[in-house]
């Protein structure tokens, strides 16, 4: 396999990497494994995956954990999802510490089980002067929900012949720091970005892998930046 690291140009890391983490199922199913299996497996990926970013420099990193639709799937397998997120904090809490990760969350706050949104309110407070690198779980996240609960959010508090902005309508977003996506990656094989950051991956440059998240590696990473490398981002200039 090419030695996709030694390529990447230092001076062209993505700011803001957001990531489409499928096939956590396919990947148990061709193993005889249950989904949750899967899951499970999925989530051991993304200890590594923040060393790797640091080391590049990425400044933020957004991972598709649940997304709106995802409650369509088997009670079993929602319920094991909101479980295995629960213990994934809990579990990880002192190793995100240590390595000075910024926990932030977009996502709907309703219909999120009490236990999995008091872990994931105190994995935020106790993280939040950390720097190194920022980590946004999107869960219960769904692009089209944000811009809705943004919009109504402004409409709440908007005065009379106000008028919405992009830069107002940026405030109103779940994390409203958070800069655009510069890279987004989609691993499983599909083509599509299922309901994902619609409004911030505007301008962002689309890798899509053939691998299954369970077996994503920081060689899939190096080699998704050289492929953002390769781009050429006008932004509608020439
Ligand atoms: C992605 O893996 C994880 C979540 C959606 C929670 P999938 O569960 O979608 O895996 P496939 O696409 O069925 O293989
Ligand atoms: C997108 O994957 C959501 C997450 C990775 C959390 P899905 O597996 O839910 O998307 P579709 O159904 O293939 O579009
Ligand atoms: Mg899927």
């Amino acid at each position: 396999m090419k030695n996709y690291k030694d390529t990447i140009d230092p001076d062209n890391i993505p700011l803001h990497v957001a990531i489409i983490m499928d096939g956590n199922g396919r990947w148990a199913e061709k193993k005889k494994l249950s989904r949750l299996e899967g899951h499970r497996k999925g989530a051991d990926i993304i200890e590594p995956l923040i060393d790797t970013s640091v080391s590049l420099g990425i400044g933020v990193v957004s991972l598709f954990a649940f997304s709106t639709e995802n409650w369509n799937r088997p009670a079993s397998e929602v319920s094991g999802l909101w479980e295995l997120l629960a213990l994934f904090f809990e579990s990880k809490i002192d190793i995100i510490q240590e390595k000075g990760v910024k926990v932030v969350v977009s996502g709907a706050r309703k219909r999120l089980p009490a236990a999995t949104a008091g872990i994931i309110d105190s994995v935020i407070s106790s993280t939040k002067k950390n720097r190194k690198i920022v980590l946004n779980f999107c869960i219960n996240y769904g692009g089209r929900q944000e811009i809705l609960d943004g919009v109504n959010r402004w409409l709440h508090k908007r005065k009379e012949g106000e008028v919405l902005t992009e830069k107002k309508m940026r405030q109103q977003f779940y994390v409203p720091e958070l800069p655009d996506v510069d890279l987004l990656i989609r691993t499983s094989g599909e083509y599509r970005i299922s309901n994902y950051m619609l409004w911030q991956l505007a301008y962002a440059e689309l890798v899509f892998l053939d691998v299954l998240w369970p077996d994503f590696t920081s060689q899939h990473l190096y080699r998704a930046i050289c492929e953002y490398q390769k781009r050429d981002r006008r932004f509608g200039a020439i």
